[in-house]
């Protein structure tokens, strides 16, 4: 058994060397570097392929780490336009923006944004968050 591959092994050996393209071609085998680095590669394109998700996805999927406490949220993303007092900085003080804005108005610019403010959907927000901002806000 050992014998025949060894004889096996000197007839490829003596093999004629291919020539492609001009290149002639030793029966060389690949690397076992190589070879370990294209399967982890291959490993990791399915993995990927299998896991990965767009990214407008994953801002959702991190349901876990959202804030969706309204202060929290708003200290995150108005305070460098806001303060919560009544002094204007970038836009108005929010201080008292409830009774300024009853109802629907305080929404409709929550929603929709209003000049330069930007909506809070265009900041990353989602329709959870929205409304505890909202109700955070009344209480100011
Ligand atoms: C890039 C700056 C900017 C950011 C960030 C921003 N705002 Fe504004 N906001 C403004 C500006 C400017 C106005 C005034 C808009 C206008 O003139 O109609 C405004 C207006 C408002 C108003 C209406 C106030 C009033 O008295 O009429 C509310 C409510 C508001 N913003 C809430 C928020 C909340 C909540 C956030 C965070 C989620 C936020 N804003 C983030 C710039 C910003």
């Amino acid at each position: 058994m050992d014998e025949e591959r060894r004889e096996k092994k000197e007839t490829t050996h003596e093999e004629p060397l291919e020539e492609v393209a001009g290149i002639r071609m030793a029966n060389a085998r690949v690397p076992r570097f190589l070879v370990i680095t294209y399967v982890t590669l291959a490993a990791w394109a399915i993995g990927y392929s299998v896991l990965a998700q767009p990214v407008n996805e994953r801002t959702e999927d991190t349901a876990g780490n959202k804030p969706v406490d309204g202060k929290t949220i708003v200290q995150q993303h108005c305070l460098g336009c806001h303060n919560l007092t009544k002094e204007a900085l970038v836009g108005p003080g929010l201080q008292g923006v409830g009774q300024r804005l009853p109802g629907e108005k305080l929404t409709n610019v929550l929603l929709n944004g209003r000049g330069a403010m930007p909506s809070l959907p265009n900041q990353g927000l989602d329709s959870e968050q929205i409304k505890a901002v909202e109700k955070y806000l009344r209480t100011l």
